[in-house]
């Protein structure tokens, strides 16, 4: 499959990475201006608070399907949307998913060492379920679907209980317990 990925970061990159591993013809792009229309796929992987502006810079993403990976850290979605990923469809019209916010990128190449396969949700729409479950198992993850595209905004707020909990300790115990050679 050929995808495009906006932002060469940490998520960006590493499944850029894992899905060339994969067999995929992967396209990185950063903060230049591109054009996306060759591809079936389309990842945006940018700071969440940068997604307007990262998308001013993507031409020929009208129609396509995306992955918003995006979380908002210290930063809200556009006005007058509740998530990123409801603002990235307004932009493209094109099928949507939400997916890949919810897990660390630290551990991606790890993926495969795990005890059982990973979990990693999705939400979106229908027309997005089979790119978005095809890609999140040739990551090396299983699919959860999260419901649809409205479900966004509880998905990207799952990063705030994720820093709950590890503020609240089980983080470092989840590290004590299962150090990177086990997992
Ligand atoms: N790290 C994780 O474990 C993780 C997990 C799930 C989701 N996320 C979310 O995924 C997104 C990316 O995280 P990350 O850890 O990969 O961040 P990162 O390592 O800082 O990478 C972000 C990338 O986005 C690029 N970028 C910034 N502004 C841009 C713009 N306007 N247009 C195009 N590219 C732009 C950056 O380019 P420059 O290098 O030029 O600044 C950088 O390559 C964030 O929304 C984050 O919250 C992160």
């Amino acid at each position: 499959m050929k995808i495009a990925v906006v932002g060469r970061g940490n998520v960006g990159g590493g499944l850029a990475d894992l899905w060339e591993k994969a067999g995929h013809d992967v396209r990185r792009i950063g903060r230049e201006s591109s054009d996306v229309s060759e591809a079936e796929a389309v990842l945006v992987a940018v700071p969440g608070g940068a997604i307007a502006e990262a998308l001013d810079n993507v031409q020929g993403i009208e129609g396509k399907m995306v992955i918003d990976a995006t979380n908002l850290v210290g930063a809200d979605p556009p006005e007058g949307y509740s998530s990123n990923a409801e603002f990235v469809k307004s932009r493209t019209n094109g099928p949507t998913a939400k997916s890949f916010n919810t897990n660390f990128a630290a551990l991606y190449y790890r993926i495969g060492k795990a005890r059982s396969t990973p979990s990693n949700l999705w939400c979106g729409d229908e027309e997005a379920r089979q790119i978005v479950e095809q890609l999140n198992r040739d990551a090396g993850y299983e699919p959860v679907y999260a419901g649809p595209l409205e479900n966004a905004a509880l998905q990207e707020n799952f990063l705030k209980l994720t820093f709950a909990i590890n503020r609240g300790g089980l983080g470092r115990f989840f590290y004590r317990m299962a150090p990177p050679d086990q997992l």
